[in-house]
């Protein structure tokens, strides 16, 4: 195809500076409400309280559980959407500083409830909320559509892999990212495949995309195994004119790779239920990035591309220059590709990336980014994964042939290298221009078409040599963040900087843009409620002038 013309939208508020406050910062002229806290009621029930910890599964079922992730926003019939609708809200892990006395929590020696609990944290959460007379959004109580999903729900199975599964999976665990379908139901990515909080339910039962459907009228919540099983963290689709579509999806492992499903029927937008199955039968691909800026989609279907008896996994290749010894994998059927979708994408030639987060597509279908938040331990390196100890990441970029969800070949660019300039090592500095961060997790294209960028760098961890000294990355980039990024000029200015300990994630909004929905994940310190027990929280931002954020 012939380049892209790269959409630039200009953004008028200030850089926020690099901090490591304990407080969410945003630029003059933008105000924060905290909308969800982990423990706030979701269904009917006794909240949280400060200072005291639940005893029974009972009190917890009802609570937003923790660590908030990905989210969408859904209009509802009847109400103006920029002043209400539902968010459906990903929990990826309790907060267990709120459930257990002494903050941790071991499977190997929880009771049977100790189990339910922390279980109880994680899955979903579906909130109507409503903007109130004082222009705050907060959660409607005792609407019909506040609903749970959680660890100990049980979940229905549909798609190939069913018939080698139980019929019902207890349980989805680890709800990282999320994503939407275009006849508006909720994509929750399980980023994990065995029950770690549990490990007595059955192996295989994780791993999957989970569709839910927030306005409670298609098919109970269900595990759709066609899209496959791998540490899943986000969903973000393309439509073409004909209402077929593609889900792109990364998986985030060390390493891990970037996959697209393409369902065989076309989405129905007059019958929501005719939709009911669709992500039930179709093709899983996984993305071959080849050295010339070309690229091609392998299809992962049992007999083709190598998926056989016999087959060769050459396994992780990038951590070593001796390369791993192959190990031998059968695929006698196409649920053993799915349910062993990581080792058939090897063997499919699928290239292993720098851990896959978020991907995202442009509202003109011209671009897809996909955010590789980092890979310390690569040592062999690719034209896309083009750095040793990758400790900061990049964001890679490609384009569909034809700007086609059904395209089975690409182009590809990598559009920026995360790092800090001031490092000395050459492989860490980077190349971004602006406000630099490390480790892109969160990305998205809203829909006038800014570009949006959330990190998740381990605030300990090392991030290389600073002014002649280690420094680890709170010294080098601050606290998590978020950033805007300018697609043609690539010019980066820093957005939001969270709490402290926390990681910057989700991101959905109203249809006019006014307000931002925005997850702090994590927070270590004295925040969102000074005094108490730090919790993770969905805030929502927006302009004291009443303006779009960005615009
Ligand atoms: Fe849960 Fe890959 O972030
Ligand atoms: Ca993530
Ligand atoms: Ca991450
Ligand atoms: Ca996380």
């Amino acid at each position: 195809p012939t380049p892209a013309p790269t959409p630039s939208y200009g953004v008028n508020f200030a850089s926020v500076a690099i901090n490591s406050n304990d407080t969410v910062t945003v630029p003059a002229g933008y105000t924060v409400d905290v909308v969800l806290k982990a423990g706030d009621l979701v269904e009917p029930g006794t909240a949280f309280v400060n200072g005291t910890f639940p005893t029974s599964v009972s009190q917890t079922a009802a609570w937003a559980g923790g660590n908030h992730d990905g989210m969408e926003y859904f209009e509802l019939s009847g109400t103006d959407a920029n002043s209400g609708g539902l968010l459906a809200i990903n929990f990826e892990l309790p907060d267990y500083n709120i459930l257990f006395s002494n903050g941790t929590y071991n499977a190997a020696t929880a009771t049977a409830e100790q189990k339910q609990i922390a279980l109880s944290a994680v899955g979903i959460a579906v909130v109507e909320v409503a903007k109130g007379t004082d222009g705050k959004f907060a959660v409607k109580a005792g609407s019909r559509f506040n609903k749970r999903y959680s660890g100990n729900t049980n979940y229905r199975v549909g798609g190939p892999a069913a018939g080698a599964l139980p019929s019902t999976i207890r349980g989805m665990l680890n709800n990282c990212s999320s994503g939407r379908t275009p006849w508006g139901t909720y994509l929750t990515c399980e980023e994990t495949t065995n029950n770690y909080l549990d490990p007595t339910q059955p192996n295989n039962s994780y791993g999957w995309v989970v569709e839910i459907d927030p306005y409670q009228e298609l098919a109970p919540a269900t595990k759709r195994t066609a899209m496959g099983r791998f540490s899943h963290e986000n969903v973000a689709y393309m439509t073409d004119a004909n209402n077929r579509v593609a889900f792109y999806m990364g998986d985030d492992s060390t390493p891990g790779c970037i996959y697209k499903f393409i369902p065989d029927r076309a989405f129905n937008l007059n019958n929501r239920a005719a939709n009911t199955d669709l992500l039930d039968y179709g093709t899983l691909y996984v993305a071959r990035f080849n050295a010339d800026g070309t690229g091609e989609w392998r299809a992962m279907v049992q007999g083709q591309n190598g998926l056989v008896a016999g087959a060769a996994d050459p396994g992780n290749v990038s951590q070593s220059t001796t390369p791993p010894t192959p190990t031998p994998v059968n695929f006698n059927t196409q649920s053993d590709v799915l349910i062993n979708a990581q080792s058939a994408a090897r063997v499919a030639g699928g290239t292993v990336m720098d851990r896959p987060e978020w991907i995202t597509v442009a509202p003109n279908k011209q671009s897809i980014f996909v955010t590789l938040t980092n890979n310390g331990s690569r040592r062999v390196t690719d034209a896309a994964n083009p750095r040793v100890t990758n400790l900061h990441g990049h964001i890679l970029k490609f384009r569909e042939t034809g700007d086609s969800p059904l395209a089975t070949r690409f182009t590809w660019e990598i559009f920026l290298q995360a790092g800090n300039p001031s490092l000395t090592e050459a492989n860490l500095k980077g190349n971004i221009s602006g406000d630099y961060f490390s480790s892109p997790d969160g990305i998205r294209i809203d829909p006038q078409g800014r570009l949006w960028v959330q990190t998740d760098h381990n605030l300990t961890g090392n991030a290389g040599t600073l002014n002649g000294a280690a420094s680890n990355m709170t010294q080098a980039f601050g606290n998590n963040s978020m950033y805007y990024i300018d697609q043609a000029t690539k010019q980066s200015k820093r957005f939001l900087v969270g709490p402290a300990g926390c990681e910057i994630t989700g991101i959905a909004y109203t249809p006019d843009l006014k307000s931002f929905f925005i997850n702090i994940q994590h927070p270590t310190g004295n925040w969102p409620v000074s005094g108490q027990q730090p919790r993770s929280s969905t805030i929502v931002v927006r302009r004291t002038d009443g303006q779009p954020v960005g615009n």
